[in-house]
């Protein structure tokens, strides 16, 4: 059952009013951490992979096998994606290696270059059933060792045309969140009534959440009390990654919680525990707080939990909500 095309995820949690989380995986705990989530939470869920991850695993093709292999045996769906490729080649040998959905990264180009790409992506993607997903607009922030402070909101008024013109299956919009959060004083705040747009200019199509982390000082007040220096972000608080559920919003992209909750633990551990070297013991401790906050995640912000029902995906199988079905 587990690993199903994006399709379907997309279309039950855009009728029924909750998002998907996507959570970057990079070693054997992390995918344990997000699978055991899913299945406790009974919970469909994305597993990505980042271009920082298929560095830090090496070989793309093994890690693809092995989440194939660990993903199967689950009752809860799940789909496999590879997040911000950077061009064409990157997206090709994605679908050729067997991921059934990549995300397209062109934000810093220009609107028609932006376009163009995608579409050439979009072209080779469906051909091979794979799902696309585009960006429009840039975010501030992170991207694996990359800083940007470009933040560009995504424009209501272009979202039609470019949806139309790249056929990209869902899109991924820039309306506050920061990746792997900013400097700031105060939490940031999402632009409901920009998204409420981007949405109505989109009936029916799915958008896409980047930076969904909220960054929770308490996992931050952790790793610096047991001897961390980790420095203090702002990004948008739970609540209001939450509202944007209710407003066409069904991916939801969140890594750096998980990853903060991995490290606090990890430090706590060893520690309180100084005589301990069989990293086994403490590597347990880090998975099992990554797999708490991803379920935290999936019950108090995405809303996912519990929404999993075998029968939807067996009479579901093969549509899409898009009128074009690349399924
Ligand atoms: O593509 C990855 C996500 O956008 C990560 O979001 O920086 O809030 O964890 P985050
Ligand atoms: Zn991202």
């Amino acid at each position: 059952m587990a690993l199903v095309k994006p399709g379907i995820l997309f279309q039950k949690a855009y009728q029924e009013g909750y998002a998907l989380g996507a959570f970057n995986v990079f070693n054997l705990e992390s995918v344990q951490a997000v699978l055991r989530a899913a299945q406790m939470e009974r919970s469909a869920v994305i597993v990505q992979v980042s271009m920082g991850a298929r560095k830090y695993v090496g070989d793309l093709d093994i890690f693809l096998r092995l989440l194939k292999m660990m993903a199967e045996p689950l009752e809860v769906p799940v789909c496999i994606h590879h997040d911000h490729c950077t061009d064409f080649e990157i997206c090709k040998q994605s679908i050729d290696a067997g991921f059934s959905s990549i995300m397209i990264d062109g934000s810093k180009l220009t609107f028609k270059e932006n376009i163009r790409l995608v579409r050439k992506v979009a072209d080779y993607a469906h051909e091979k059933g794979v799902w696309v997903e585009a960006e429009l607009g840039s975010l501030p922030g992170f991207e694996d060792d990359f800083f940007s402070e470009d933040n560009q909101y995504t424009n209501p008024d272009d979202v039609g045309e470019f949806v139309r013109e790249s056929t990209c299956d869902s899109l991924a919009v820039a309306v506050g969140t920061s990746h792997g959060g900013v400097k700031a004083d105060q939490d940031l705040k999402i632009d409901m009534e920009r998204l409420q747009k981007i949405s109505n200019n989109l009936p029916g199509f799915p958008l896409v959440l980047h930076g969904g982390a909220s960054i929770t000082s308490s996992y931050i007040d952790t790793i610096n009390h047991y001897g961390g220096k980790v420095e203090y972000m702002k990004n948008v608080p739970e609540p209001l990654i939450r509202e944007t559920v209710k407003l066409g919003v069904c991916k939801v992209n969140m890594d750096v919680d998980n990853f903060n909750a991995y490290t606090a633990a990890i430090r706590r551990y060893m520690t309180e525990n100084p005589a301990i070297y069989d990293p086994r013991k403490y590597t347990a401790v880090g998975r099992d707080a990554f797999m708490n906050e991803v379920r935290h995640k999936m019950s108090e912000v995405i809303l996912s939990s519990g929404r999993y029902k075998a029968s939807d995906y067996a009479k579901d199988l093969g549509k899409s909500i898009r009128t074009v079905d690349h399924d």
